[in-house]
């Protein structure tokens, strides 16, 4: 999850573990966003400064480590950071990602060949079905040159963009080449999935990654699954968690990940 430390969430980092606890959650783990390399459609965005995606790390490891201290007795607090790749930003994260004793790190992919996807300006750029193509083989580029992650962020995260909705255009089957490519990738270095909620909270029927994403990684022998609901206020704490936990039983997963130090320690998925 996120806290105020992060570009695109205001909240304080001790109302996240306030509102963890209330949730039921035994263990959190903050992972604040860094994304260096700047797309092009920063310039077309009016205001909007991409820098508040560039981390700085010293107050926010000092914050994790205050409160984790304080809460200890109710909830594990985790140090971690969501890495945006890059080719271009692959030296400096492989710097940041040995400079801080972090718990995890995800490594995710937010842009695409200068264009944030989450912009319409990205979409503009060819038919959807090609964007859509182009950010799955960004991703295996981003971790050809890039293995300082744990588990690969939201894998198929641009669909939720897509301006005409995904329904019918996105599908595994459509892409199983270079998300197969990605998969096999993955479990020969020993990374794993995030499973992140967020798209059932904004109403879409399958989570990142979807079931058949899922249901391809445990197939080919995959088992590092973390589970997180990249909640970036209070009232997403904890939100369809329980439902990740039963996609997941239902993709053939008994057991999800928790990372302490970049290592991860296996739980029994319980219902
Ligand atoms: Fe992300």
């Amino acid at each position: 999850m996120h806290s105020s430390f992060s570009g695109d969430s205001d909240e304080p980092m001790e109302n996240m573990i306030k509102a963890s606890v209330e949730a039921g959650l035994d263990a959190i783990c903050f992972t604040e966003h860094e994304d260096r390399i700047l797309p092009y459609n920063s310039k077309r965005n009016g205001d909007f400064d991409f820098r508040c995606f560039w981390l700085d790390v010293p107050p926010y490891r000092d914050k994790v480590f205050e409160l984790r201290e304080k809460y200890k007795d109710r909830i594990k607090v985790g140090f971690g950071i969501e890495i945006g790749m890059d080719p271009d930003g692959a030296e400096h994260n492989k710097a940041l990602a040995g400079e801080y004793p972090f718990d995890f790190i995800i490594g995710s992919n937010h842009y695409v060949d200068g264009y944030d996807v989450y912009y319409r300006s990205y979409w503009e750029q060819g038919p959807a079905e090609r964007q859509m193509g182009r950010y799955f083989e960004r991703t295996l580029e981003n971790i050809m040159a890039f293995q300082e992650f744990d588990v690969l962020g939201h894998i198929d995260f641009a669909a939720r963009y897509i301006p005409e909705g995904n329904e019918g255009l996105y599908t595994y089957e459509r892409y199983h080449d270079i998300i197969d490519k990605i998969l096999r990738f993955l479990i020969e270095n020993g990374k794993g999935l995030e499973v992140n909620t967020k798209a059932l909270r904004v109403g879409m029927k399958e989570p990142h990654p979807s079931r058949d994403i899922l249901k391809r990684y445990r197939e080919l022998g995959g088992k590092i699954v973390t589970v997180g609901s990249d909640a970036h206020s209070v009232k997403e704490a904890g939100t369809f968690i329980r439902d990740a936990f039963s996609i997941l039983k239902e993709c053939g997963f008994d057991e999800y990940m928790v990372f302490t130090g970049r290592k991860p320690e296996t739980h029994r998925i319980e219902l």
